[in-house]
């Protein structure tokens, strides 16, 4: 049976990948994460659905003789490489981490990936590397501008692979540039158990996720970061996608790998804005609690408008959405922050 690497499939992107590609491949996946933000619980969860299915490496991607060593020792079919620092304003303060840990740690992988000839790879990537994009939504050949050093050291890792692909002809890969992802496993067989699927988090910085926890009384408060935003109503537009529909796009993403040798980048949202405002709004009337919402400075880092234009990898991959509806990717947040208790 084939096998496929995933890193940092502890955290949440990274699992519910992994849950999709154990339900639809006849694969095993091997997961090497440090859990330094990822969660135990997320690999046991799948540890108990997938059984020996999956296995699991405690491993920093630095750890170089450990990596060529599981390189040696294993057969990949592909690598999906999810495992990196994610928070745009902790990246403005602490560049040289973001760039130690996803630009020379991506490199690493990559080398090692050429060096024992896996040759398909899945990166994540992030909208962060559009900037402050002129044009909205925004489209893969939109120039890369970031503002901060989180979207740097995405968009460094992409050029690295776009000119390994170029230069190593059987070395394919696909860049998913997420948008914002949001809302838990959907096959919810699990819930009311101690086991299940969604975004745990030991520090949570993402909307969604902090208005569910002021919603199920874990927070007492939450801000608005800014409302001087050049928008309808000052506040940041992003595109929220449900957590089951970017986990399918890495499954597209490697049937496309599979059936065209070649290398890809891809948006994946729905083209739909939603402002900071609308969200919390929205939270609200899903719950039916009033929490308490304060107005505070702009976070350092923040584009005013991130709304995808997914025609590409509509029109080029099987991808077809599923959960494009904003109340349910809420409720479906909000339904898991319950379950996960205090
Ligand atoms: N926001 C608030 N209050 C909060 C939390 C967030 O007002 O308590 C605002 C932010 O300022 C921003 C918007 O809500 O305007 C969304 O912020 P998130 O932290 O939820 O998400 P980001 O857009 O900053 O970043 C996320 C991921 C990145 C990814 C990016 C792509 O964390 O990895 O989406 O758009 F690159």
């Amino acid at each position: 049976m084939k096998n496929i690497l995933f890193t940092g499939a502890g955290g949440y992107i990274g699992s519910h990948t992994a849950f999709t590609f154990l339900s639809n491949l006849d694969s095993n996946i091997t997961v090497i994460d440090n859990l330094s933000s990822g969660f135990i619980e997320n690999i046991e969860f799948l540890k108990y659905k997938f059984k020996d299915r999956i296995s699991f490496i405690k491993l920093d991607l630095s750890n170089e003789n450990e990596m060529k060593d599981l390189f040696k020792n294993n057969i990949f079919d592909a690598v999906v490489h999810f495992a990196a620092s994610l928070i745009v304003e902790e990246s403005t303060i602490k560049p040289l981490l973001y760039y130690l840990n996803n630009t020379k740690n991506t490199l690493a992988l990559i080398n090692l990936c050429i060096e024992f000839g896996v040759n398909k790879f899945i990166f994540s990537s992030t909208a962060a590397v559009y900037g402050e994009p002129k044009k909205i939504p925004v489209s893969e050949g939109t120039q890369l501008m970031p503002i901060n050093p989180y979207g740097n050291s995405k968009m460094m890792s992409e050029i690295i692979l776009k000119d390994t692909s170029k230069a190593y002809k059987n070395f394919n890969y696909v860049a998913l540039r997420y948008f914002n992802v949001a809302g838990a496993l959907s096959q919810n067989e699990f819930r009311n158990t101690k086991y299940g699927l969604g975004q745990r988090s030991k520090n949570a910085t993402h909307l969604i996720k902090i208005a569910c926890e002021c919603a199920t009384n874990k927070r007492e408060v939450m801000s608005i970061f800014g409302d001087d935003y050049n928008t309808k109503d000052g506040t940041c537009i992003r595109d929220y996608i449900h957590i089951d529909d970017l986990a399918l796009a890495h499954l597209s993403s490697y049937e496309f790998l599979q059936n065209n040798k070649q290398s890809e980048v891809f948006n994946v949202g729905y083209n739909n804005g939603y402002s900071v405002k609308e969200i919390i709004n929205k939270v609200k009337e899903i719950s039916n609690i009033d929490f308490k919402v304060l107005n505070a400075s702009r976070r350092s880092g923040d584009p005013a408008n991130l709304v995808a234009d997914n025609s590409k990898i509509l029109s080029l991959t099987s991808w077809k959405p599923k959960y494009n509806d904003i109340n349910y990717i809420i409720k479906s947040a909000y339904d898991w922050e319950i379950n996960l208790g205090k």
